[in-house]
């Protein structure tokens, strides 16, 4: 049992674990991640010394988006399993002390939701069409879209319909935006809420948190390049409107309705626009995606965590922490790539012979001591705690993220990141189920899988659950941080007067200061700090 996630504002300093359920763990033996492969772990994630769970989206689904388009948002999709299970997965989890975060799709359904075909089976004009974003065209016949708006996986972000009107969808034409003008929407997403924080739901991440207002002025926009939400100018016709935060706090006065719940934003926006998202009546917590996108580089990681810790202390939050997640390249091969390399689109465009995977896989280690030492709630995508690497090279017959086919066989997308975890050292998909997997692993995984790990003190997974275990008794509600310099290249802290944490990013040993090493990422650790390696040290 783990007593303090029982406090309030227990999503204040935990550890989240993120489970991409479509890859954990087979059950049922079809290939596919489910319910009953998550319940089978409950026992592994305890160990690993989880306070939560995120679990991306469960529901009714095509799959076209990895289940980011829900067709019933109160159902669970059949190679997932069932409400009953899931309901009987919150309270084994709830036994053991470990929270349930829901992920919750606001912006958009599947085109297979019963709203979205009733809108297509309507006429234009029809008030079914008016929970979505239908539009004529422009041009002769209005055959070109309403504006030229790109979508987020490629290509235009309207289609059209038969009869010649277009609908939106800022990711793929399979998951249509809906219309948060609309009050069957608001009112359809207030009883979505409930009906899950009546089955015990503890939070709830929230699916692009920052798009759901749209400009419907419909101007054009003048940017037409691939960049990072969080670069965006504040005024884009869909990005971070001000809008928003009314539906923001709509959510939080719903959930304030029952005890102790949360609910976390995916907000990509500029840093300073986070902290209206935390205003005290609307998101608990944030994704603070900026150490993610920042290189191996002591003094960038310095400047990005005081930046976050002072930015979550005036707002009165407490940061969050994340590394990787289901959406980018995982951390144990983007830290191997040269600094300054466009990981987002490397494996298309790269030479591979670029990537040191050791340097990433000790940088990944080191890494770990650093966030799960910081104040605020730690994420750990599934795998993280294995050391698992993007699988850079699947072959594109394989590829199952809309943004391959979007983007014209440009960017091979997200797959990478969501290979079936390996569990076993045999079998034919290393014991993540009894058959094929849905999505094929590597030879390199046998070596990497649970089993492989759990007795060897000198692994990955070893140093993850020491580190949970040695946050919950040196670090549980500890805020304090205060930055050290210990020279160019260390990244040093302290929390608290007991607890001092070194990073050595430089190329040279640094010698070890004073006190006891609780951990190192580095299994060989003597009286030098290695460079990419971490320690803990009690004073
Ligand atoms: C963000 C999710 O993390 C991503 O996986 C998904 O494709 C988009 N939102 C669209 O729902």
């Amino acid at each position: 049992m783990h007593d303090e996630t029982n406090a309030n504002d227990w999503w204040r300093h935990g550890v989240v674990y993120q489970v991409y359920v479509r890859s954990f763990a087979d059950g049922n033996g079809d290939g596919t991640g489910d319910i009953a492969g998550l319940r089978s772990k409950l026992g592994y994630l305890n160990d690993l010394g989880v306070d939560a769970l995120w679990i991306n989206p469960w529901y009714s689904s095509p799959l076209k988006d990895g289940g980011y388009d829900v067709a019933d948002y109160r159902s669970i999709d059949e190679r997932f399993g069932t409400l009953e299970e899931v309901e009987q997965f919150i309270a084994e989890a709830h036994e053991l002390g470990i929270k349930v975060i829901a992920d919750l799709v606001p912006n958009h359904t599947s085109d297979q939701h019963r709203w979205f075909q009733e809108a297509l089976a309507a006429a234009p004009g029809d008030p079914a069409r008016e929970r979505y974003i239908f539009r004529p065209g422009k041009g002769i016949n209005g055959s070109e879209p309403p504006t030229n708006w790109t979508a987020v996986f490629g290509g235009s972000a309207w289609e059209r319909v038969p009869d010649g009107e277009w609908y939106l969808h800022i990711f793929d034409p399979s998951q249509p935006d809906l219309n948060w003008e609309h009050e069957d929407v608001r009112a359809e997403f207030d009883s979505i809420f409930r009906f899950w924080l009546d089955r015990g739901i503890d939070g709830f991440r929230i699916d692009v948190a920052h798009g759901l207002v749209k400009d419907l002025s419909f101007p054009d926009v003048a940017e037409q390049a691939v960049i990072l939400e969080s670069e965006r100018s504040a005024d884009h016709p869909f990005w971070d409107r001000d809008g928003v935060h009314e539906i923001n706090r709509r959510w939080r006065s719903v959930l304030d309705e029952y005890d102790n719940r949360m609910m976390v934003a995916e907000a990509w926006v500029a840093a300073d626009r986070l902290p209206l998202y935390l205003r005290p009546d609307e998101y608990h917590q944030s994704f603070n995606f900026d150490l993610l996108d920042t290189d191996w580089d002591a003094g960038l990681f310095a400047a990005v965590i005081e930046r976050s810790v002072t930015a979550a202390n005036a707002v009165g939050a407490a940061s969050t922490w994340v590394l990787s997640n289901h959406d980018v390249m995982r951390h144990a091969t983007r830290y191997g790539l040269p600094a300054g390399t466009k990981w987002r689109s490397w494996p298309m465009v790269g030479p591979h012979e670029v990537l040191d995977q050791e340097a990433g896989t000790r940088r990944a280690r080191a890494a770990a001591l650093i966030t799960l030492s910081l104040p605020g709630s730690t994420y750990v995508y599934q795998g993280e705690e294995l050391g698992l690497p993007e699988v850079w090279d699947l072959p594109e017959d394989v590829l199952d993220d809309p943004t391959w086919e979007r983007s014209g066989h440009t960017e091979k997308g997200r797959d990478g990141c969501r290979v079936p975890i390996p569990w076993e050292i045999n079998g034919p998909s290393f014991g993540f189920g009894s058959g094929a997997p849905w999505m094929p692993q590597p030879a390199s995984f046998a070596a990497l899988s649970a089993a492989a790990q759990a007795e060897d003190p000198a692994s990955t997974l070893s140093l993850y659950r020491r580190a949970t275990a040695l946050r919950r008794e040196h670090l549980a509600h500890v805020e304090a941080f205060e930055l050290v310099d210990l020279g160019a290249g260390v990244l040093a802290y302290e929390r608290g007067a007991n607890m001092l944490v070194v990073a050595n990013m430089s190329t040279e040993a640094i010698s070890l200061p004073e006190g006891t090493v609780l951990i190192s990422s580095d299994p060989s650790q003597g009286q030098l700090i290695q460079p990419d390696s971490s320690v803990w040290i009690a004073r």
